[in-house]
């Protein structure tokens, strides 16, 4: 069998796609890099936003045209799957197998029946059999914890990933040993709410640590770097913000979802915090840790939201003053609560808001950057960049940076660069150094000789 994942969605997504491929090359497939080598393709499907979804419908819109031409498998997993909206659509464009986020395990089963396998029981067994650490990548991600224990009033993920479960922080390290042998000096530790590890019912009663605690293990592994995503501020105890500063590889970068900096939409979203709250946890991160860089995740147009609501975000955002966000127009969602009760503002109101935005967060994003100018950054250059002669990479507070390549330093791995110019979404530098080492000198003949050399001068 040649089987292809494609992948839409969160990198807890992109993690879990990780592991199906490794359950489908145990079982006999190869992995080939296209829809159209394939004889099996799986979709990973995201529900967050209607647009996802849509985008699932148009690929396996397309994927049933090829099954008939070409007896292609088809197959969808993630999200959507484990929805009511999802099984119809996968009826619809006659899917073949369908695979829950919690029944990854079942991909073999699956296949063998034409099968459908959804639940939300997460089996402690999917993180039994860890995939192979990727080869040559200096990054990869660590899923701690799944599910979601909040509510907000908007939100598809507590249905299609149920409640939280954590992983036995044993099982975390094992996989961490693995990544590390394997060269990675990155990690991001993923959850849906990552610094709420440890706090669900099974958890406490298996004395799983706290965030805090693991965050420690996790940063005195021998990792270079550790980040994670997402948190809930809710969740983000002082406890969190201390071992970040006392754990010099947990990278000084914290993704802090907002929503809103109205009190009254916060309270129809139900995130149990209110803006006032929300800046005690802002001021509480920057104490412990002055030079924090600072995202979060906003949406714009939730039901009811009025101009005056709207400008209080924007007033937050200034009294943040955030190094970058993800910006969203709300998306009614069915079988979310503020779709049952609340009515979706006009279209045009939620886009003029959500271009406002983004006009705030370039400004605020311009002004961090170019406050950057001049400095140091530790950054870790993961390979070519689309222009040849560069390298690109991304800062432990995970700004996207260009470098030019330079002597002694045209591989991938983690340097001291000088920045030199900032736009609102990139840093550009030179690098100096690696691992407190200058770079090397250049060598008085031998580059020319070895220019005049090559192959093609050969021939
Ligand atoms: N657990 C994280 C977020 C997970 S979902 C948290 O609570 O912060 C990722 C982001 O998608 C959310 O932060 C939110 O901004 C956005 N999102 C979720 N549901 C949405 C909806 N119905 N419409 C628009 N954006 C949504
Ligand atoms: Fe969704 Fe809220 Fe849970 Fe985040 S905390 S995943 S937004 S329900
Ligand atoms: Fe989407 Fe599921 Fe992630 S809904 S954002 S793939 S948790």
């Amino acid at each position: 069998m040649r089987a292809h994942v494609v992948t839409y969605g969160c990198q807890m997504n992109e993690y879990d796609t990780h592991l199906v491929e490794s359950q489908l090359v145990s079982l006999g497939a190869d992995l080939v890099g296209s829809i159209d080598e394939a004889d099996f393709v799986l979709v990973n499907t995201c529900a967050v936003r209607g647009k996802p979804v849509d985008k699932v419908r148009s690929l396996l819109g397309d994927l049933r045209r090829q099954k008939h031409e070409r007896g292609l498998v088809v197959g969808m997993m993630g999200c959507l799957a484990q929805l009511e909206e999802g099984q119809q659509i996968a009826r619809k464009f006659e899917v073949d197998v369908l695979l829950g986020p919690g029944s990854l395990l079942d991909i073999g089963a699956a296949l063998e029946s034409n099968g459908r396998f959804w639940g939300l029981h997460f089996k402690d067994e999917l993180h039994d059999h860890i995939p192979p650490a990727p080869v040559g990548k200096l990054q990869a991600h660590l899923t701690i914890m799944r599910g979601c224990d909040h509510h907000c009033t908007y939100c598809i993920v507590p249905t299609t990933r149920g409640p939280q479960v954590s992983r036995t922080p044993q099982s975390i390290l094992k996989e961490l040993d693995g990544l590390l042998a394997a060269g990675v000096q990155e990690v991001t530790l993923l959850g849906q709410n990552v610094n709420a590890y440890g706090i669900d019912q099974g958890a406490k009663r298996a004395g799983i640590p706290s965030f805090a605690q693991l965050l420690r293990m996790v940063g005195q592994s021998g990792i270079r770097r550790v980040k994670f995503t997402t948190s809930h501020p809710m969740n983000f105890t002082e406890d969190v913000a201390l071992a970040m500063a006392e754990t010099p590889a947990v990278c000084e970068f914290v993704h802090l979802p907002v929503q809103s900096g109205s009190n009254a939409v916060l309270r129809r979203m139900a995130r149990e915090y209110t803006r006032e709250t929300y800046l005690e946890h802002i001021a509480q991160i920057r104490r412990h840790m002055p030079d924090a860089v600072l995202a979060t995740d906003i949406i714009v147009g939730f039901p009811g939201e009025t101009e005056e609501d709207f400008q209080a975000t924007l007033d937050l955002y200034d009294a943040v003053g955030y190094d970058s966000a993800y910006m969203f127009i709300y998306s009614a969602r069915p079988g979310t609560p503020s779709y049952r009760h609340f009515a979706d503002l006009p279209r045009e109101v939620k886009t003029e808001r959500l271009q406002r935005l983004i006009v705030r967060q370039k400004e605020w994003s311009q002004r961090r950057n170019a406050g950057k100018v001049g400095t140091v950054q530790e950054v870790l250059l993961r390979g070519d960049a689309h222009e040849s002669g560069f390298l690109e990479g991304h800062s432990r507070g995970h700004h996207p940076v260009v470098v030019p390549k330079a002597h002694g330093a045209d591989r991938a791995g983690i340097y001291s660069v000088r920045i030199g110019h900032a736009t609102p979404h990139m840093l550009y530098g030179q690098i100096l150094g690696q691992g407190g080492q200058p770079l090397p000198e250049l060598p008085r003949h031998a580059p020319e000789a070895a220019a005049v050399s090559s192959p093609l001068t050969m021939a």
